[in-house]
């Protein structure tokens, strides 16, 4: 209970300390787009589970080990952050290199792209069958796989691709390959809330902060709202409310995966925009005001700092961060700058009373 290192003044909570919290979703992309968010992160995360899904692809082990390499290099002097590499499955994806890059510790998970479902999805799998035998080598050493939940049929609406995938792909799949460990990612819906709470200690499910405080509305109503444009994209009132209530719950079964996905504004504010937020500069204090809001601060820990952890079987955190309430609202900058160009900080459309301040 964080109530024993939080402080009460009379009967609201305005200091909270955590373990250092752990990012299970995160995009850093490449080059000079690495070099300017990865700060964002390290800042208060110690680890992230780091997505594959560069041009071209981080498909094979060796490959990890050297993009792994790269994000070191880019972490600026005196910030420690610790990067859990994943690979990208593709229908070419050889089960011995899966098998030796997690044995070698390097690999904690292998993304699952449905072809053409989002970013850089191009060399995902169409074919499910070809994957199998990865799959139940994954399920044989407790390889987690990492799911983009959604189905890239044209003729399913957008809107419904979540629910369709449970029931055409991640069921088949979960149902096919005993004992595979499976974290179904950026949920959006209730469909996904409640295919996590049907699974017992194989199924996981991440939630990102800006499904926690948008919804389609925001995207949409009163004028086009690239920034807020993402995949999975933000569904209507009643999915965000229960995806609330499944991230403040305190079940182990939730946790923390930004799903921050950089992209320059020029590409964001296009006619054909791209897909993402980002959110690596403000998910801790925006998290700490919407726990707070559905009176659980108690329970923000678990989210952010365990339970992904235990799922991973990682050990937690040393370390600790703390929030204080101010009555003056956190301020950061409304991009981050770099050589790829400004990206725009998610903003969350109201003030955000709490501050990290360690
Ligand atoms: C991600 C990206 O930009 O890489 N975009 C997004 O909208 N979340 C890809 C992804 O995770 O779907
Ligand atoms: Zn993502």
């Amino acid at each position: 209970m964080e109530s024993r290192r939080g402080t009460r003044y009379g009967r609201t909570m305005t200091r909270i300390t955590l373990r250092r919290p752990d990012d299970m979703h995160l995009h850093l992309r490449d080059g000079a787009m690495l070099q300017a968010v990865l700060p964002e992160s390290a800042r208060h995360f110690a680890r992230a589970i780091v997505m594959p899904n560069l041009v071209p692809p981080v498909v094979t082990g060796a490959e990890a080990a050297a993009y792994r390499d790269r994000i070191l290099a880019a972490l600026p002097e005196g910030m420690r952050f610790d990067p859990l590499m994943t690979l990208y499955l593709t229908e070419a994806t050889d089960p011995e290199d899966v098998a030796a890059a997690a044995a070698s510790g390097l690999v904690k998970a292998v993304k699952l792209y449905p072809a053409g479902a989002t970013t850089n999805s191009q060399s995902g799998v169409r074919d499910f069958d070809k994957v199998r035998g990865v799959l139940e080598r994954m399920a044989g050493i407790g390889l987690p796989l990492c799911v983009h939940g959604e189905v890239s049929d044209p003729a399913v609406d957008i809107f419904d691709r979540e629910a369709v995938f449970i029931d055409r792909v991640l069921d088949p799949i979960r149902r096919a390959t005993p004992g595979l460990r499976v974290v179904m990612e950026h949920i959006t819906t209730r469909e996904g809330v409640d295919y996590v709470r049907s699974g017992s200690g194989d199924l996981g499910g991440t939630i990102t902060t800006h499904h926690l405080v948008i919804n389609r509305n925001h995207i949409l109503a009163g004028g086009i709202r690239p920034h807020y444009y993402c995949l999975p994209v933000a569904k209507r009132e009643t999915h965000r409310l229960a995806l609330r209530a499944a991230a403040v719950s305190g079940d182990p079964r939730f946790f923390l995966g930004t799903d921050s996905a950089p992209h320059p504004d020029h590409l964001k504010e296009h006619a054909c925009g791209c897909a993402g937020c980002f959110t690596a500069t403000n998910t801790m204090s925006v998290l700490a005001h919407v726990f707070e809001e559905e009176g659980a601060l108690d329970r923000l820990e678990a989210f952010t700092s365990a339970n992904g952890a235990a799922f991973y079987r990682l050990a937690p955190n040393g370390g600790t961060i703390t929030l204080e309430k101010r009555g003056s609202a956190a301020v950061w900058p409304d991009k981050i700058t770099g050589g790829a160009g400004p990206v725009t900080v998610f903003n969350p459309g109201f003030p955000v009373y709490w501050h990290v301040t360690t």
